[in-house]
């Protein structure tokens, strides 16, 4: 049977945030440390301490934003332990993350410079469970005002006059749990008072995010608007895909029964559902959407590898991952009235990473390649698309067989992705573009294509590209339509160039 993709050229659904492709790094495992930051004295080249190869390939993805330094985290982190000669640093333990020791050699400074490096905007989460209001104002002070402050002053004395631009602050993470676990009235109230002191310093202009809700925790969402939605720019909201039906038993990373795909996918797709009914609370309180929905933590959280730290939340990555990324991103597209931003956990070596790495090998996950195959998006035009491409059935349960998305960028590029979740059968797709003037042309159609055989395929250190895109084209192009071949399990995008 033909399926049917219609992409409405003409019927433009507003701006896609490049922000939606955000990431997040936290002290955690061997995300920043081994991951990002080797330091300039390692064996591993690196620039200013932090890998370069993780960097090249980071710098690759177009990173529009990053967040740091946590998670959970971030409650615990006292942002003066890491700054000043690193030598001197203090020496902590994570007591969140595997009670490892660290050393603050990764701080304020190493991280801004990451961001410089990526060509990515910080967003920092400041310290609202354990730290102080005068902790908060000080970091922003620290790391925003241009003349004479006693923190600008400190900032110039460790080797940087001039302030670092800062727009994204986060006040607390998770507030409901590991950030303190207050109760919604209650940290709405702190909400208002510590955002008081975060001070646009200048003509630097912060955006300040409140801590949001824990997946359907819609009082939270309700009370964060009610009493703080003239105080905030930005409210958060967590939702990881588990497949495993409680936090013990999350699943395999490798699992490769169909009985977990189709799981992982379903859970993927709930992400629709919060959204929505986020956004219609948001809505009572901010029907000119002037606030935004922060998705700041999302993405695939399986069981760790055995035989790593369970506290170092380390996986693998298959294609199953590329496709749970590739449902996110249809899904955020829908929602990019509410939606501004959303940072995947984690950027490298936790939970759904970029990059993995091991000593001096790195490699890209499917993840990694998904991120790139939809930069294309980023601050492009969402046009309005309807799929009508059967079910996917597994277990007298059903799922879409195939989603899709689409934009026009600023130079008139057309862009259409795809994925298609059955892993048992190819498709055969008719892809109608509606509302354009002239007929289609092979010459200007270009595509990518991402898929494998087995419902785990991954990439290793010892065979790093077995899962990446390959080149992809349609079968026949003709007036509005182009015929495609899809592949089960398969993640493509198709551009047509004006
Ligand atoms: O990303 C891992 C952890 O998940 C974060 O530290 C926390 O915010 C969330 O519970």
């Amino acid at each position: 049977m033909e399926r049917e993709v219609k992409v409405y050229t003409d019927l433009q659904r507003g701006t896609i945030s490049k922000h939606i492709y955000g990431h997040f790094s936290e002290h955690l495992g061997r995300c920043i440390y081994e991951g990002l930051w080797v330091g300039e004295d390692s064996s591993i080249p690196n620039t200013d301490g932090i890998r370069t190869d993780v960097l090249e390939a980071l710098k690759e993805l177009n990173i529009p934003v990053l967040r740091w330094p946590g998670g959970c985290f971030a409650d615990e982190y006292h942002w003066k332990d890491g700054i000043g000669p690193r030598e001197s640093r203090k020496r902590m333990v994570n007591t969140h993350w595997g009670g490892v020791i660290e050393n603050n050699h990764f701080g304020t400074h190493e991280f801004l410079r990451l961001c410089e490096l990526l060509g990515a905007e910080p967003y920092i989460c400041g310290n609202v469970g354990s730290g102080t209001v005068q902790e908060m104002q000080e970091w922003v002070e620290y790391m925003t005002f241009d003349g004479e402050s006693p923190m600008a002053n400190w900032r110039a004395e460790n080797g940087k006059k001039e302030p670092w631009r800062l727009t994204y602050f986060g006040v607390g993470n998770e507030n409901w749990g590991c950030g303190g676990h207050m109760r919604a009235e209650y940290y709405a109230d702190l909400y208002r008072r510590y955002q008081t002191y975060v001070r646009n310093y200048g003509n630097n202009k912060l955006y300040k995010i409140a801590g949001g809700a824990n997946v359907d925790d819609y009082h939270w969402t309700e009370v964060l608007m009610r009493e703080a939605s003239q105080l905030m720019d930005g409210l958060s909201l967590h939702y990881y895909t588990v497949p495993g039906d409680n936090w013990n038993e999350k699943g395999a990373a490798l699992d490769k029964h169909e009985s977990q795909w189709f799981k992982t996918l379903k859970k993927a797709f709930r992400m629709d559902d919060l959204l929505t009914r986020h956004s219609a609370i948001m809505d009572q309180y901010d029907p000119e959407k002037r606030v935004g929905l922060i998705v700041d933590e999302w993405g695939t959280w399986f069981d760790v590898e055995p035989g790593t730290n369970p506290g170092f939340l380390y996986q693998q990555n298959t294609i199953r991952d590329a496709l749970v990324a590739g449902v996110h991103f249809h899904i955020f597209h829908e929602h990019n009235d509410r939606v501004h931003m959303a940072n995947i956990a984690q950027m490298v070596n936790v939970l759904q990473a970029m990059v993995l790495t091991e000593g001096e090998r790195m490699l890209r996950t499917p993840t990694y390649h998904v991120f790139h195959m939809y930069k294309v998006h980023q601050d492009a035009t969402r046009l309005e698309v309807k799929t009508d491409a059967g079910l996917y059935r597994y277990d007298e349960q059903e799922l879409p067989a195939i989603t899709a998305t689409a934009s026009k960028d600023s130079n008139g590029a057309i862009h259409i992705s795809i994925c298609h979740l059955d892993p048992n059968h190819a498709a055969s797709l008719a892809l109608k573009l509606e509302g354009i003037e002239k007929p289609l042309s092979a010459a200007n159609v270009s595509g990518e294509l991402l898929t494998a055989n087995e419902l785990n395929a991954h990439n290793t250190f010892e065979q790093p590209n077995k899962v990446e895109p390959v080149a992809y084209g349609p079968t026949s192009v003709s007036g509005q339509e182009l015929k495609l071949d899809v592949p089960p399990s398969s993640v493509l995008r198709v551009t047509i160039r004006p």
